[in-house]
């Protein structure tokens, strides 16, 4: 079932319609006012007596009491690319979900997918808040009963972040705050928190372990460093289960195709390198820039690891099956191979089948040459190890997607062959 709950804090917009609505009775009448009393009684006495005789009256909802042998997790942002892919993922080893997201990144064609795919009650229920709200946020976890919480949401641009450094501390530090700071108060025992790569800046040893200093170099990666140490230090003193997961670039989309990467129109000069190659083969952009090709990488350009999204996932539900009570797990995830930015766009090229004009432009502040994962410690104690290693299948994949929804959820379109 899919709720979509309104918190308290946001404005009812058709709060004033609901007596001045039923202005039914004529103004002309001398006994108008009594007669507009009596139908208003009669129909609060109405709707009183229907609610009474409905199943739901007295049974408090599914999703605001602990079911043994039902795993309840909150995702927050699931409704943005990587959250929607989680909660699939979820959904479909029979966890109930609950998705709280702000809309101001993600899609609700997201969640009316996930909507349609699991609609029995108790499965899926989607809040409409923001985390940066903390009395929403108290109200939320005082009303669920959630088991675990895995906190995607955040603003996750390096580019934008170097422009616009406090939208990032707020809302990835301060709201990482908040979310732990209603954990606690609720007795939520679990957190599976989304860190990246970017926490670790600039390393000079290749690969990075989960042992390489962090020391990031954008507001990005410090805002998220800042979060991590934040649920460290709360995790001195406290039995919480938690697992910090750093991931580095993540790409692909669902295999069956119910969902993709959709972010929104004017974030696209902030982009990352899969949905601008996806633009540009599609012809929304003219072409792809590659910033940077003077780095001391054989080919010049920056060199990543591109983890599959369906990988990802993977390693949450892994994460979250094997958190300890006051324990901490903290893992790169990362298929330990990195991949140029000429490679990726050879491979978009090919996966595409369309020649994208590609301009060669100066570096952009805020990035780093060389970055690949060590990924041993996550094989060795969660048993993860990504699969979808093929680049050019997890862009074909993709671009299946994207081809079918050029303007993102709003308009599916028909595949063509
Ligand atoms: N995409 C990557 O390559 C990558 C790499 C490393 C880490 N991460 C991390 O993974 C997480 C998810 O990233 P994504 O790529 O899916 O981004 P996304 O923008 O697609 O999704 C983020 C979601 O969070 C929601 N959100 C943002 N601020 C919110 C707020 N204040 N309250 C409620 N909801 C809010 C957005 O509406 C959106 O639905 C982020 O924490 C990001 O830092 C992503």
């Amino acid at each position: 079932m899919l709720s979509f709950t309104r918190t308290r804090t946001q404005q009812r917009s058709n709060r004033s319609m609901s007596l001045g609505g039923m202005d039914y009775a004529d103004p002309k009448k001398k006994n108008g006012f009594c007669g507009k009393i009596l139908m208003v009684s009669t129909l609060t006495a109405l709707c009183i007596l229907m609610l009474k005789q409905s199943p739901s009256f007295n049974t408090p909802s599914q999703f605001s009491r602990h079911e043994p042998g039902v795993t309840h997790v909150l995702v927050t942002g699931g409704a943005g690319y990587i959250g929607s892919h989680a909660a699939l993922r979820l959904l479909k080893d029979s966890y109930r979900v609950t998705i709280v997201d702000n809309l101001s990144r993600g899609n609700l064609g997201a969640i009316n997918v996930l909507q349609q795919l699991f609609p029995e009650p108790g499965r899926l229920q989607f809040i409409y808040a923001d985390l940066g709200d903390a009395k929403a946020v108290h109200r939320i976890f005082s009303a669920n009963a959630f088991d675990a919480v895995m906190h995607f949401a955040a603003v996750a641009y390096v580019g934008e972040s170097t422009l616009d450094p406090l939208k990032y501390y707020h809302n990835i530090t301060s709201n990482t705050l908040v979310v732990l700071e209603a954990m606690a108060a609720h007795g939520v025992k679990t957190l599976i928190y989304s860190s990246t790569c970017a926490t670790y800046g600039e390393p000079e040893k290749m690969p990075i372990t989960e042992e390489t200093p962090q020391l990031p170099i954008n507001p990005y990666g410090k805002a998220k460093k800042m979060a991590e140490d934040i649920i460290l230090d709360f995790h001195k003193n406290s039995e919480m289960a938690v697992m910090i997961l750093r991931y580095f670039n993540v790409i692909g989309s669902d295999p069956e195709g119910r969902l993709g990467e959709a972010p929104r129109p004017e974030l696209r000069e902030h982009g990352r390198i899969s949905g601008a190659c996806f633009d540009a083969a599609r012809g929304i952009i003219p072409g792809l820039k590659v910033r940077g090709t003077d780095y001391k990488t054989p080919d010049g350009t920056c060199i990543r690891d591109y983890i599959d999204v369906t990988d990802l996932v993977d390693a949450h539900v892994k994460a979250l099956e094997k958190a300890k009570p006051g324990h901490v797990g903290i893992y790169n995830v990362g298929t330990g191979r990195g991949r140029s930015v000429k490679e990726f766009v050879e491979a978009c090229k090919k996966a595409t089948g369309v020649p994208i004009k590609v301009d060669f432009l100066p570096r952009r502040p805020g990035d780093y040459a060389e970055v690949f994962s060590d990924p041993t410690k996550i094989k060795n104690e969660l048993n993860w190890t990504a699969k979808h290693t093929d680049l050019l299948e997890s862009l074909r994949i993709a671009w299946r997607w994207q081809k079918a929804h050029r303007n993102g959820y709003s308009t599916p379109l028909v595949m063509s062959a």
